[in-house]
């Protein structure tokens, strides 16, 4: 008879008794798994565990600092680094989509890397995987459609043990413990955001004007979502940047500006998944809001593809 209460109270015990006086250190990525990963080893350990949050940039639009401001708030050592030039200088010229992947990858290691040099005696890593991600990894007969794992090969290189308190548990379990240990709302019901964030919204190459204009489309459509309620009703939803410019019509202007794609999707699991069908008037709202405050779009689609054959990103 499984309880987030229980479940909080075993292995809390059992990581004080598994890492003693041992130095544990973290990757946080803003996300509910390894959000959750930390407040329980905080609990069990407290200052033994410290946390490296990364900004490479790429992140929604003044997200890392609210992040690192709630996590300040959770009593966490935590540690963020700027290094939003680093991975932009790395990912200049660069179109494909698995090699953007790969670099931001290599990048967010060296910066974790440098930051872990920096602290003494670190034994464990800490790592939010859960469940289906275990059963991911055990899949052999599965073709890598995109290269998940942001953080593989760290522990090797880094000679350091790897502790995973949720890798028995399902999202909802890791969202009830959350709960459970008093985490706030927002942190928990988060929805997915991928590790290379926004760097796979931006079709083609990735520049900081581009950064702006994405960041700033998606901070309007995610603020609507909140404000009708609909937030909650969909599993992901995010802004793609599409690499094409249409012609449009401002005031007695011709335009040539670049084209938004919204996309919502409904999913349990994100292996398979239906685009939500958002009210009209709300699209309208969100469509007429970003044509008008975002300079460099003037033009805004709705993505209607399922999953699959379609994937709920675009690279
Ligand atoms: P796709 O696009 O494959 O996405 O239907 C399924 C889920 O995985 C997320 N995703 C990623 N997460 N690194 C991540 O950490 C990635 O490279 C990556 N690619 C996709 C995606 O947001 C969705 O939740």
């Amino acid at each position: 008879n499984w309880s987030p209460a229980s479940f909080v109270e075993h292995t809390v015990q059992e990581l004080k008794e598994q890492l003693g006086q041992d130095k544990v250190i973290l990757a946080l990525s803003g996300g509910v798994d390894s959000s959750v990963t930390a407040v329980l080893l905080h609990k069990a350990i407290g200052k033994q565990l410290t946390c490296i949050f990364v900004d490479h940039g790429l992140l929604r639009k003044d997200e890392f600092e609210h992040v690192l401001r709630d996590y300040e708030h959770l009593g966490l050592n935590v540690i963020g680094v700027n290094a939003r030039e680093k991975f932009l200088t790395a990912l200049k010229g660069v179109t494909d989509p698995e090699e953007k992947r790969k670099i931001i990858g290599k990048g967010f290691i060296e910066v974790f890397d440098e930051e872990a040099k920096k602290l003494k005696d670190i034994k464990w890593l800490g790592q939010g995987t859960i469940y289906p991600d275990v059963i991911e990894s055990l899949s052999i007969t599965g073709t890598v459609i995109k290269s998940h794992h942001n953080v593989g090969g760290l522990p090797e290189r880094m000679n350091l043990r790897l502790v995973e308190p949720l890798r028995l548990l399902f999202k909802d379990e890791v969202r009830r413990v959350g709960l459970e240990m008093g985490m706030q709302e927002h942190l928990i019901k988060r929805q997915p955001f991928p590790g290379p964030g926004l760097g796979i919204r931006i079709l083609g190459e990735i520049t900081a004007e581009k950064i702006e204009i994405l960041q700033n489309a998606d901070d309007i459509y995610m603020s609507q979502l909140r404000e009708s309620g609909l937030y909650d009703e969909v599993w992901q939803a995010g802004a793609i940047l599409l690499p094409i410019r249409s012609v449009g019509v401002m005031g007695d202007e011709r335009t040539y500006d670049y084209t938004i794609a919204l996309r919502a999707v409904t999913s349990t699991d994100a292996m398979s998944a239906d685009w939500a069908r958002l009210p009209y008037d709300f699209l309208a709202k969100v469509s007429n809001e970003i044509i008008n405050k975002v300079r460099g779009v003037n033009r805004v689609v709705y993505d209607i593809s399922s999953k699959p054959p379609s994937t709920i990103e675009w690279e």
